[in-house]
């Protein structure tokens, strides 16, 4: 599947499978790729702009929050689903409980993923930023959009689907 099919018609498996395939995958590899970045760009360039303490702190908060939420999905949330897919038995309030947890970690990590946008002035490069500057606020931007698709899947499709059971 990609992303032209229409997700509301997808199983409960189908949509966890796409999720994990598609943003978290996504995150896996990009979450290590920029600490080293936001790393970097504070080491050269934190002395002259010290919004980047801000960014290497934000970013950090945001990938901590991130990877044990991703663990939480698929250890606890989504294992739960498919396994309710498959057999649906008395495992339904933990499942809805789950996803009430699932949920509110979103607005956690949506908020901080909204401070670095705010603390960048909207990733504007300053006149004097290196290429790796550049391409470091270019890839946090990209983590904010997918973000938004990978939030957007799992609190208005995904999640839903498990509330109307
Ligand atoms: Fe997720
Ligand atoms: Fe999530």
């Amino acid at each position: 599947m990609n992303s032209v099919v229409d997700w509301t018609q997808a199983s409960l498996t189908e949509l966890v499978d796409h999720i994990v395939d598609t943003h978290h995958a996504y995150l896996k590899k990009e979450l290590p790729l920029l600490s080293e970045l936001t790393t970097t760009i504070l080491r050269v360039h934190g002395p002259n702009h010290g919004e980047l303490f801000q960014v290497h702190k934000l970013f950090h908060t945001f990938k901590m929050e991130i990877e044990q939420h991703m663990m939480k999905e698929e250890d606890r949330g989504f294992k739960l689903m498919k396994e309710y897919e498959q057999n649906p038995g008395d495992q339904l309030q933990l499942l809805k409980n789950a996803v009430d947890n699932h949920m509110l970690e979103h607005d956690t990590a949506v908020s901080t993923i909204n401070e670095l946008r705010k603390v960048t002035q909207d990733y504007a490069v300053p006149e004097d930023a290196c290429g790796t500057f550049s391409m470091t606020f270019k890839k946090l931007e990209e983590l904010e959009a997918d973000l938004i698709q990978h939030v957007h899947l799992e609190n208005d499709i995904l999640f839903p689907k498990i509330k109307a059971l």
